[in-house]
């Protein structure tokens, strides 16, 4: 999916509209809690400025009213972020749709783009206005790239010229290379609590890997579809012949879906509970699986460690609480001592990832929603739109 990139065009002296993703937690003062998405949009804003740029840089942040300014969408708190990490006063401007003065080598940073009226119903009238503001449009915003908003995807069509920054640059790059050519044998872990929230990504990654390790509540409606026993555990009924459907699937193309065999239960969800280490015959129907057991582990990591790539969302079990966080530990190290290319997206993973301090992923997406579009094989829409200005 080639699209053009923020090289190919001298910004010296232009006016360049940017769309970061500063889509951030705050706490209720509005400071940020976690900045990593504003420091992966420095890249793109260094590079403007040095290049000679009058820059716009705008984002949304959470899903405000319409036409309605509120504190709590503000993007004051990312101002005071960014203003720290480039060391530099920037003001931030509200109502800019009329109109934004910025001179070259300046940055100005405009108000919650979904405070606009026609920014997500991605308004022709509303696009066209923006595209005025700017003789560039760089577009960096991954994780809000399966958004088709004014934006995301009115600006891509409208503006003179429309391009990626280096952060949607390298989320595409990444995410072709471990989906598009990938080295094989390719591994997709995918764990978290309901089957029916990661269904279409299931569906859509059975149709390109070679294993499926599944985990979480996910692996419970796998092992029942199968006659396992799951005890008193999380699972989805209902959706036992979807997930028979995406086993056989997999099994058809010669690949495998290798389901757990021990685990860890428990009562509940909660620390200090009476935890165990059985095999799932054993399971009582009070019991609840909270997480895989030793030999499982050992099965999945050995799938990892002959893998040539491998694609990580969400967690094996209940990884907040320490009892029933060995299995997406472990799996986090298998990953980092793999030589596949591997590539982890998803809030869970990411927190996992920090919390296990694992190391040596090749790629940490930044997104969320857009990086599960993008597993499933769906086409994200600001992507195809700056696809057709090629
Ligand atoms: C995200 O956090 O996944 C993106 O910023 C998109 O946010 P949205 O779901 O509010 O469009």
């Amino acid at each position: 999916m080639p699209v053009p990139s923020i090289s190919d065009f001298s910004l010296t002296n232009r006016r360049v509209f940017l769309r970061a993703d500063f889509n951030v937690p705050m706490d209720e003062k509005g400071v940020v809690l976690d900045s990593s998405r504003v420091e992966a949009s420095l890249p793109a804003i260094k590079y403007a400025l040095e290049d000679g740029a009058a820059l716009m840089v705008t984002s949304h942040l959470g899903r405000p009213k319409e036409g309605k300014w509120e504190a709590k969408f503000s993007l004051e708190g990312v101002r005071l972020e960014l203003s720290k990490l480039l060391n530099r006063h920037i003001p931030l401007i509200k109502n800019w749709v009329d109109g934004v003065t910025v001179n070259r080598g300046e940055i100005v940073l405009l108000e919650n783009c979904r405070f606009n009226q026609g920014e997500k119903s991605c308004d022709i009238n509303l696009s066209k206005k923006m595209s005025g503001l700017c003789d560039i449009f760089v577009n960096d915003a991954f994780a809000t790239a399966h958004r088709m908003e004014a934006t995301t995807y009115g600006l891509a069509k409208y503006a003179n010229i429309a391009c990626a920054g280096p952060l949607m640059t390298s989320e595409l790059r990444a995410l072709s290379k471990a989906l598009s050519s990938p080295a094989r044998p390719l591994v997709a872990v995918v764990g978290g609590s309901k089957i029916s929230t990661k269904l279409p990504v299931l569906s859509g990654l059975a149709e390109k890997v070679d294993h499926l390790i599944v985990g979480g509540g996910i692996a419970n409606t796998f092992l029942l579809s199968q006659g396992y026993n799951i005890g008193g555990s999380l699972v989805e009924k209902d959706l036992q012949f979807e997930a028979t459907r995406i086993i056989e699937k997999i099994k058809n193309k010669g690949g495998s879906c290798p389901l757990p065999d021990d685990i860890v239960s428990g009562p509940g969800i909660e620390a200090g509970g009476d935890c165990q280490i059985k095999s799932l015959k054993d399971l009582s129907s009070n019991e609840m699986i909270l997480d895989v057991g030793p030999n499982t582990i050992n099965k999945f990591c050995e799938i990892i460690g002959s893998a040539g790539t491998v694609v990580w969302n969400g967690p094996l079990g209940v990884f907040e609480i320490d009892d029933f966080s060995h299995g997406t530990k472990a799996m986090g190290k298998a990953i980092e001592k793999s030589n596949a290319f591997s590539i982890a997206g998803g809030g869970d993973t990411i927190a996992a990832i920090n919390k296990f301090s694992i190391i040596n992923i090749d790629y940490i997406s930044t997104a969320g929603g857009a990086f599960l579009e993008f597993l499933e094989g769906k086409t994200l829409p600001a992507v195809a739109a700056l696809e057709r200005r090629l």
